[in-house]
């Protein structure tokens, strides 16, 4: 190979080794356990439901062994566990903040219900809950609006909704209840079903 050949491959391999090494840094980095979701939306900061809440809630919704709870930003994970441990039910719970999730996992082991729950470090507006009968939140106003849509496209005719102190704007709840919880504290608790139709 002559010098003039030799050098223009070297030049050849400069320019693609540093092109792909600006792609590389151009690529955002997909988040890890680990990571906070830096691209999933704050949907609310994290204020525990209180347990005796939690039960009301859960009662609320009518939750069987049967069911299948997805709480959407579920905090140390106790309204599955709840479910779980109490009724029997399967599980679900996703929230962007792994210490969250971490002690969801720590706890569901302490209640000896990691065969009902799962977690997940998951941004709520992208979770697939089509396979939840009952969802929870407690998650602000807006961020309920937000989630609508995505829930009526997505759960079954009978699913139940039900949602701590924040209604879902215009929606009709066909159950509410307000009570003061063991604090003291003015608790309101929303239920709603799925009818399968499709709405904003
Ligand atoms: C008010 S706390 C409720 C925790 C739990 N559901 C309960 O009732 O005890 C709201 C939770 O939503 C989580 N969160 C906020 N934005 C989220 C998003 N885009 N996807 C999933 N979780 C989110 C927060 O990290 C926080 O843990």
């Amino acid at each position: 190979m002559t010098r003039p050949v030799q050098a223009l491959i070297g030049l050849i391999l400069i320019i693609a080794g540093s092109t792909l090494a600006a792609q590389s840094a151009a690529q955002p980095s997909s988040p890890s356990v680990g990571q906070k979701r830096p691209d999933a939306p704050q949907l609310a900061p994290y204020v525990p439901t209180p347990q005796d809440v939690v039960d009301r809630m859960l009662a609320l919704a009518g939750v069987t062994k049967n069911d299948m709870v997805v709480d959407l930003g579920c905090g140390d994970g106790r309204i599955p566990i709840t479910a779980a441990r109490v009724y029997g039910a399967r599980g679900i719970g996703v929230d962007i903040d792994p210490q969250r999730i971490a002690e969801a996992n720590a706890n569901a082991k302490a209640a000896g219900v990691t065969h009902l729950v799962e977690f997940k470090l998951q941004d709520a507006m992208t979770t697939d809950v089509s396979g939840a009968t009952v969802i929870t939140l407690y998650l602000l106003s807006s961020s309920n609006l937000k989630l609508r849509p995505i829930l009526t496209r997505q759960l079954k005719p009978g699913a139940r909704i039900v949602a701590h102190n924040f209604a879902m704007g215009d929606w009709e709840a066909e159950k509410i209840e307000t009570f003061t919880d063991k604090e003291g504290r003015t608790r309101t608790i929303y239920r709603w079903t799925a009818d399968g139709k499709v709405r904003q």
